[in-house]
């Protein structure tokens, strides 16, 4: 069983349940995942010990939510090269946290990426409950 870890930040509430759709995901495929609020990673080794990570945030003015940056700085020293990754995040029009958060994981951490990033406006509109879980599963059926 792999041991996934689900990292989210944002404010009202459209990231943590997309971050818990996702779990559900992982679940479902059989593997463990266990979620946190960026606030609870204190240290790169709150980072350490598990097989793969999808790390999520709101985008606000164009941006990831601060907290965020600050725990890549700690995930940039946590060893996650080569482990499984995934971003996702809620949005209004533009998104870039998202794809900024894929990207740092991708060309900064070197980690096994899904095939792209999880944009969902919210969870509760357009099929967004299903994208969200079958993103959990896609980064289950990467683990060994
Ligand atoms: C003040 C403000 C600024 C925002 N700026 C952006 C933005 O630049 N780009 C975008 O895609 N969405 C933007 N949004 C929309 C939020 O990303 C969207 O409401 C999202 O669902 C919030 O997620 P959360 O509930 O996890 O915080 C903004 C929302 C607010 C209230």
């Amino acid at each position: 069983m792999a041991r996934f870890l689900i990292v989210y930040a944002g404010r009202g509430g459209q990231t943590k349940i997309i971050a818990q759709l996702l779990g559900e995901g992982i679940r479902i495929a059989g593997h463990e995942a266990r979620l946190a609020d960026v606030a609870e990673i204190k240290s790169q080794d709150d980072l350490t010990g598990y097989d793969g990570y999808a790390f999520g945030s709101a985008t606000y003015h164009g941006d990831m939510i601060p907290g965020m940056k600050t725990m890549l700085f700690l995930a940039e020293k946590a060893g996650l090269e080569g482990k499984i990754g995934g971003s996702f995040g809620s949005y209004g029009w533009s998104g870039e946290a998202v794809t900024r958060i894929f990207d740092t994981m991708r060309h900064v951490f070197n980690m096994d990426m899904a095939s792209g990033p999880l944009m969902l406006k919210s969870a509760a509109l357009e099929g967004g409950t299903k994208m969200a879980q079958d993103y959990g599963r896609e980064l289950a059926a990467k683990a060994p």
